[in-house]
């Protein structure tokens, strides 16, 4: 939770999605990581979220910030691990040891492409999955997270 009392959602990417913007834009669209998290910053500030941003393309630095999330404050998180979402277990368990509400993002349409892109090792520690929606995909997560978040106050607030 931020000082002024919004709930603060981390956005996670992960290896190669520095390379937004030359990257395939047919799947990828032609938005650069640093154009595309302003866009997020945008809407979460319409739905009334802070936001904090994290890209490495290094798996121990990307486990190494999910076990930080919960010092830094964050409330919940939205994460596109790119190619590691279909095999890196490592994130996958530090995902379960952040123990926040998580939404995972692919801007393609994941389940549609390759066999070995249709797995994802963390989509059933997330409270859903959003993908093929390019840049307003990140707007669909961010609305989830927020139902997710209320719907957590609100039975927090139910047990006091
Ligand atoms: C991606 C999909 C992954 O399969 C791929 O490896 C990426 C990007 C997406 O946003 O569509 O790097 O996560």
């Amino acid at each position: 939770m931020t000082g002024g009392g919004r709930a603060l959602v981390e956005v996670m990417h992960g290896v190669n999605l520095d390379q937004l913007g030359r990257r395939d834009p047919a799947l990828y669209g032609s938005l650069t990581l640093a154009q595309l998290e302003r866009r997020v910053a945008a809407d979460a500030e319409e739905l009334g979220l802070a936001t904090s941003f994290f890209h490495t393309n290094h798996e121990g630095e990307f486990v190494e910030r999910l076990h930080a999330l919960r010092d830094a404050g964050a409330d919940g998180l939205l994460l596109n691990p790119g190619a590691w979402t279909h095999y890196a277990w490592s994130i996958r368990d530090a995902l379960e040891i952040a123990a926040l509400p998580a939404v995972e993002v692919h801007l393609s349409a994941v389940q549609e492409r390759e066999r070995w892109r249709r797995v994802s090792v963390i989509a059933d520690l997330c409270v859903a999955s959003v993908s093929g929606r390019g840049a307003d995909g990140y707007r669909d997560a961010l609305a989830l997270l927020q139902g997710e978040l209320t719907l957590r106050g609100r039975s927090e607030r139910g047990r006091r």
